[in-house]
């Protein structure tokens, strides 16, 4: 399959066209972004870390019939991927209340949910991704009351499959955020999860310590953020126990030059 040019950047990956019309290549850089951008950072070997955990993820949720948009990985920060109109929504799951939810509502942090909430954001960086409500979706037309329903039914058991993955390893999944794309299935319209799910799409705390193993390293400044990714992939068994992978074998592993920002 031929690698075509780019049809679109975002904060964190570059989507390429393929010779196949319905198929395209996500490419996962290093760049790190935080607060709707106001905070950028280039950390190398992040990207490697993410499309290896995000494989992971996603193939693993395929086995329990979750469809997503994952073909298959092409190599160190490649993966082919079906060409998905995005669902202009960052649907956020929260089990623990952490993070934005907190100051936004006064809840105290660590506060155990009674039941997982979701939460609906617009995918707009120009308005900084605002918190909307579920009858907004309806009223401007950005997905159905059919196509809401199905995605909820698949982030509940998403969710569920994934604290239990994660209990396994002893990392206690906090909250996270999805995405959801439509495709073309003989002729008929069906939803499929799309984007990545990694350390920088979910928190994960450690279930005894509760260290951050995820993008919160970052957010606050509490560093080691590649060492905490490592962590999450070797317990996952994705990396073998005794990989020892620094920033900069990271590097030196990624068969892609990055470019210079
Ligand atoms: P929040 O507490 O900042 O709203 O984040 C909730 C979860 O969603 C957390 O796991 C991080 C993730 N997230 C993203 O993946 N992308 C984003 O743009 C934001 C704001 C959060
Ligand atoms: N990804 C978002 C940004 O780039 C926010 C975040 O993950 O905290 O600003």
């Amino acid at each position: 399959m031929k690698k075509g040019k780019k049809i679109y950047e975002g904060k964190a990956k570059i989507i390429y066209a393929t010779s196949d019309k319905n198929l395209v290549i996500q490419y996962f850089k290093d760049d790190a972004t935080a607060f709707n951008n106001q905070k950028k950072s280039i950390i190398e070997g992040k990207g490697v870390l993410n499309n290896r955990i995000s494989e992971y993820i996603l193939s693993n949720l395929s086995q329990i019939g979750i469809k997503n948009h994952l073909v298959k990985r092409l190599n160190m920060r490649e993966q082919i991927i079906k060409l998905a109109e995005i669902i202009p929504i960052e649907f956020v799951i929260r089990n623990i209340a952490t993070g934005s939810i907190t100051k936004r509502l006064g809840i105290e942090d660590g506060t155990v949910l009674r039941e997982p909430l979701i939460e609906y954001c617009l995918k707009d960086d120009a308005l900084g991704d605002p918190l909307i409500s579920e009858d907004h979706i309806y009223t401007f037309d950005w997905a159905t009351r059919n196509e809401i329903e199905k995605v909820k039914k698949m982030i509940f058991r998403i969710n569920d499959f994934m604290i239990g993955m994660f209990r396994g390893v002893g990392i206690k999944l906090i909250d996270f955020k999805l995405e959801f794309g439509r495709v073309k299935n003989n002729g008929k319209n069906e939803i499929i999860l799309a984007d990545e799910i990694s350390p920088d799409t979910c928190r994960l705390w450690d279930s005894i310590t509760e260290k951050k193993l995820d993008k919160d390293r970052f957010r606050k400044d509490l560093g080691d953020l590649i060492p905490a990714y490592t962590e999450v992939a070797k317990r996952l068994g994705i990396l073998h126990e005794q990989s020892n992978i620094s920033a900069v074998n990271v590097t030196k592993l990624s068969s892609v030059k990055k470019k210079s920002k």
